[in-house]
This record gives C-alpha cells, sequence and structure tokens, in this order.
C-alpha cells in the first residue's frame, strides 16, 4: 500500500509524473470528471484548514468521487480520547483514501500503519506538507519551465514551516539548486533539516538575515507566515513577528521574472501592494494546488487497486531501532499516543524519530 507522508516517498520520477498528470488534467478536465466514480475520499482535519481541506474536497468531486470526514476533531469521537490508530481502523470500513491534517507530528505516519488504504499527510505539526509540495512544485514548472538550476530564497518562520521542510527535501534532489534561508537566528531550519541539507551534495545553501541583501539572485522567493500556534512562548512570537514584511519597494531590485510564492494563508508578510505585480504567483499557485491533488488522488487509488509495493521510502525501508529510545519532542505524536517508539539510525550515527525526525533524547 502506497502513501504520501513525506515528499521522498515518491522518487522523483513519480513525483513528475504526477505533476505531468495535473497538467493533463489542466489541459483536459472533463477527461478526468468519472475516473474516481464510486471512490470515497475521507477527509480527517484536527487542525483549520482553507485550501488543503477544500482544494482535496474540490478535487475529489471533479474527478467524480466523493467526500466525507470532519473539519474539526471536536465534532468526532477523537473528543473522547480515540487514538489516531482507532480513528483510521473505523474510517477505513467507510472509504477509499484518507487526507489527514494533525497538529501532532508524525500523525499520518502511525495513520498510514493502521488504515489498510492509501493515507495522504495533509499537513503534521511543523513537520511536512507533501500535497503544498506538490502544489509548490506545479506552480514552479508552470511559472519557470524547470525544477532545476535555480535560485531560491526561503523567507520567513524556517523553524514552524513545514511547507519549507517538504519543499526544501524536494528540491535537494535536482542539480543546480541553491537555497537562501532569510530568516531570524530564533526561525532558522530545525537541527535535523540543517543536517539533511549538509549531507547533500547536490543543493548548496546558506543562510542571511535580510531578504535584501540577496534579492536580486533569487530566481524564486518562497516567503511564509511566522506560525503564532507553534510557538511555546508569547513574547518570543512578538519578538519575531514582523520580521519580514515584503513590500513593492524591495522588489524594485529583483528579477524581472522572478516569481513570490507563498503557501498562503499570509498576515502581513506580503502588502497587498505586492498582490497587483505580476511576479506574485501565490494565488495561482493555490489554484495548482486542487489539480496536483486531483492528480495523486487518482494515482494512489491506481497504485492501490494494483497492490503497488513501495519502490523506495525511506521511513519504511529503514531499519528501525524499537522501543529502545523517547522522542525529545513534545510535539510528536509519540509524545502523546501508545505507539510504537520507532527510530532510524542515520549515517552520521544519530537517531532521529521516525515520526517527526527530532534527535532521540
Ligand atoms: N497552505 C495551506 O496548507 O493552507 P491551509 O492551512 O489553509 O490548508
Amino acid at each position: 500500500m502506497r502513501h504520501l507522508i513525506d515528499p521522498t516517498d515518491l522518487t522523483v520520477e513519480e513525483t513528475e509524473r504526477i505533476i505531468a498528470l495535473a497538467e493533463e488534467i489542466i489541459a483536459d478536465r472533463a477527461a478526468f470528471s468519472e475516473v474516481c466514480k464510486g471512490k470515497k475520499l475521507a477527509t480527517l482535519f484536527y487542525e483549520p484548514s482553507t485550501r488543503t481541506r477544500l482544494s482535496f474536497t474540490s478535487a475529489m468531486l471533479e474527478l467524480g468521487g466523493q467526500v466525507i470526514g470532519f473539519s474539526d476533531a471536536n465534532s468526532s469521537s477523537v473528543s473522547k480520547g480515540e487514538t489516531v490508530a482507532d480513528t483510521v481502523r473505523v474510517i477505513r470500513c467507510f472509504a477509499d483514501i484518507i487526507a489527514m491534517r494533525h497538529y501532532k507530528e508524525g500523525a499520518p505516519l502511525v495513520a498510514s500503519q493502521y488504515a489498510g488504504i492509501p493515507v495522504i499527510n495533509a499537513g503534521d505539526g511543523s513537520h511536512a506538507h507533501p500535497t503544498q509540495t506538490l502544489t509548490d512544485l506545479l506552480t514552479i514548472k508552470r511559472e519557470k519551465g524547470r525544477f532545476d538550476h535555480m535560485t531560491i530564497g526561503f523567507c520567513g518562520d524556517l523553524k514552524f514551516g513545514r511547507t519549507v521542510h517538504s519543499l526544501l527535501k524536494a528540491l535537494s534532489r535536482y542539480e543546480g539548486i541553491e537555497a537562501i534561508l532569510i530568516s531570524p537566528e530564533e526561525l532558522r531550519l530545525p537541527d535535523y533539516m540543517l543536517q539533511e541539507l549538509r549531507s547533500n551534495s547536490k543543493i548548496r545553501f546558506r543562510e542571511v538575515r535580510t531578504m535584501e541583501e540577496v534579492m536580486p539572485e533569487l530566481d524564486v522567493l518562497y516567503m511564509t507566515r511566522v506560525q503564532k500556534e507553534r510557538f511555546l512562548d508569547e513574547e518570543e512570537f512578538d519578538r519575531v513577528k514582523n520580521s519580514f514584511v515584503l513590500d513593492p519597494s524591495k522588489l524594485v531590485s529583483a528579477k524581472k521574472d522572478m516569481i513570490v510564492l507563498h503557501p498562503l494563508p499570509r498576515v502581513n508578510e506580503i502588502t497587498r501592494a505586492v498582490d497587483n505585480d505580476p511576479r506574485a504567483a501565490y494565488f495561482r499557485q493555490v489554484e495548482n494546488g486542487k489539480f496536483v491533488r486531483m492528480a495523486l488522488i487518482y494515482t494512489l487509488l491506481r497504485w492501490a487497486d494494483e497492490n503497488k509495493p513501495f519502490e523506495r521510502t525511506p521511513v519504511f525501508g529503514a531499519d528501525y531501532v524499537v522501543n529502545e529510545l523517547e522522542c525529545q519532542n513534545r510535539r510528536c505524536i509519540s509524545a502523546s499516543e501508545d505507539v510504537d517508539r520507532l527510530f532510524v539510525r542515520g549515517d552520521d550515527g544519530v537517531c532521529r524519530c521516525a515520526y517527526c525526525e527530532a534527535k532521540a533524547k
């Protein structure tokens, strides 16, 4: 059974096939209007969402399928204490595929171990958001025509910004990518991501503190919101909340064909005046999200019917260290639910949690 928990669960070739299928769907939507007839998608959203949940819903309806689910965990038996594992064992009786968003990191991975139907991670805590990555890749392909040989500035909350983590992982598999990480000290990429970038020979990266100093170099500027809901300390949020604001004056030095992406929602990090600039691609990006989710749902359901095995899935393919270590991340699903404590030993000898990638205690 194939799932999408992390962007690297798909090989580069599989990722590009899904992007190409999304482009086929855009070119001829009618041809795909019944391909999921008789199938049901369950959207299990334990955290707020506008784009992801509604684009999944719209995607399944446009494929001729149906949608069930909840958008507020308090209206489900989760509020009575039901675990993720038991919830998905129940949902598999009612649906053919699951899209899950959860505030606990690793919850969709737990779901994939028990569901028996494909599980899609629709965002887990500050860890990963692989369908946003597919959305971002389709947008980059349509706007720039390629995935390689680009300089991309990632700006804002790189610590809690799950979309940044997933997109970096996906792009680090291409040649000629330079990532410029623009954040205050407090919002730098998490340790496991920095380690991953350091050990990857393809991607080059550097860290800077202002967007102005790198703006002329960028082919893509990926803006992010400071994720208020992830801060444990309100004073720390107040210190960094206005760190970066993109306005038209800052775009003067940018390339004429640079694009500005943002997973949205935005708060104040891009001013309204930027929306009229043709380089602002973030609302085009939203629409791409529906088409790429159509391609993903259709592909995973076909693979489930064919019983297609994993080709290369780092988490599942790894030899786990089981129930010997503890995760130090309070936001990890292993900190709150009774799950096997799974760790993967890296080439550097460090054991990282399979659910959230934090180091073992
Ligand atoms: N980009 C994104 O995940 O948006 P939502 O939180 O509205 O789903």
